[in-house]
């Protein structure tokens, strides 16, 4: 991966690859070989990657709002086990379970990143997105996912995955020879 995607990526999306809820896309399977966030991730860079192309046209695209949009529009997606019926229910909702993530992880109301993830499964829902970047995303949703489907990711060898930490086990002391507190005198 080229070193500008990856510096973007940890520019505009360092609050989303660090929190909880990117941390627990790493658990959930997608899309049969891949994770939530392996998704995520790839549907980033190709969208960064459309984004390089798209400005030789002189065409320009919110690359914020971009990255934002593709590393969160899955993230509704993570118990869908437990929250969807079935997956129409699991198609129509988790978009809308998207927007309520990246709100409280970025803390604004972004029209364009909520209308881009909100609309992403077009055109299997009926509205189009408004803008370019949804759009992108679109396109690079369902490449991505293709390309998982043949057992290749576009997110191959990038990994925000953090390394979980041993757990601490308490010092045992060890009871005294004979049983006996410690000698005041020592
Ligand atoms: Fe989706
Ligand atoms: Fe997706």
């Amino acid at each position: 991966m080229k070193e500008d995607i990856r510096r973007l990526l940890e520019e505009y999306g360092e609050e989303i690859l660090e929190s909880e809820e990117f941390q627990k896309a790493y658990q959930q399977k997608h899309h049969k070989i891949m994770t939530v966030a392996d998704h995520s991730l790839g549907v980033a860079i190709i969208s960064l990657k459309i984004c390089r192309l798209l400005e030789k046209l002189h065409i320009d695209i919110h690359e914020r709002e971009l990255i934002i949009s593709a590393l969160c529009h899955d993230l509704g997606i993570l118990g869908r086990d437990e929250k969807y019926k079935n997956n129409l229910e699991c198609c129509n909702q988790h978009p809308r379970d998207s927007i309520d993530i990246v709100r409280s992880l970025t803390g604004e109301e972004n029209r364009r990143v909520e209308d881009s993830i909100r609309r992403h499964m077009w055109p299997l829902t009926l509205h189009p997105p408004k803008y370019r970047e949804g759009f992108i995303l679109t396109a690079a949703d369902k490449i991505s996912s293709t390309m998982e489907r043949m057992g290749k990711s576009p997110a191959a060898g990038v990994s925000y995955k953090k390394k979980k930490r041993p757990v601490k086990t308490p010092e045992r002391k060890l009871p005294l020879p004979g049983g006996g507190k410690p000698s005041e005198k020592e």
